[in-house]
């Protein structure tokens, strides 16, 4: 390199060093990109599309007596995650501890989905979407009721448009029933692709089967389709 390029590209980088040293004793740490909008100091970070959509969703459903699940619930559970899901798990109800703190799948069967998605497919189970096909608990954890999963349906179906993950995968056979439009068997369709809204659909067991048959046969079916439905959320 010509001598005098050498010396002039040192002396430019001294001076750079210099003022990130200052500018750090300053406590400058961070500068805004060109294009890119940075809050304000003690403002929060602006919400992406799909979550304000999200919110919109939550805010419609409000303190929701549509039903008469209302009349027993103590809380409204309606879904945990990431807004930005590509995959989007969903179950059938709240239980006793999902009704309690408001989260979707905290209970036993909600630890099983937890180890399946952080061990199995070995993502954070906080970049998933999890919800359920209704938001309060039907009493003694009954199956929902057709008309309970109808009056919650516009809003599961909310969930899905303001997210519009990659990959939908349904536990247990009254959420596949009800994305796939028919009355389904769950160990018929289980590890078959269908499609809701122009989004793939993986149905699977629902894992508090999975905990009823502990089986190894079991473990490995709930797996693969796992797999599959990962796989595929991350072809596009
Ligand atoms: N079972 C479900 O279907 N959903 C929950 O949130 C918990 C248990």
């Amino acid at each position: 390199m010509d001598r005098a390029l050498a010396r002039e590209a040192h002396d430019l980088l001294r001076s750079a060093r210099a003022w990130i040293e200052e500018w750090a004793e300053e406590g400058v740490n961070a500068f805004p990109i060109a294009g890119v909008a940075t809050p304000a100091e003690g403002e929060p970070a602006v919400a992406s599309a799909a979550a304000e959509d999200l919110e919109r969703v939550r805010a419609e459903l409000g303190e929701c007596t549509r039903c008469g699940l209302c009349e027993k619930r103590s809380t409204i559970v309606f879904g945990d995650g990431n807004p930005e899901a590509d995959l989007m798990f969903v179950g059938e109800g709240p239980g006793e501890q999902e009704d309690r703190t408001g989260l979707p799948f905290v209970g036993r069967a909600g630890e099983l989905l937890t180890r399946m998605i952080e061990r199995g497919i070995e993502m954070p189970r906080a970049d998933v979407y999890i919800c359920n096909i209704v938001k309060c608990r039907p009493p003694g954890n009954r199956n929902p009721l057709p008309d309970e999963v109808a009056a919650c349906r516009p809003f599961l179906d909310g969930q899905i448009e303001a997210i519009r993950p990659k990959v939908i995968v349904t536990l247990g056979k009254p959420a596949a029933s009800l994305l796939l439009g028919r009355d389904v068997a769950i160990t018929r369709v289980r590890g078959t692709w269908h499609e809701y809204r122009g989004i793939p659909v993986m149905p699977t067991f629902h894992p508090a089967y999975i905990l009823r048959q502990y089986t190894e046969e079991n473990r490995r079916l709930v797996w693969e389709d796992l797999k599959a439905a990962h796989t595929r959320s991350r072809e596009s």
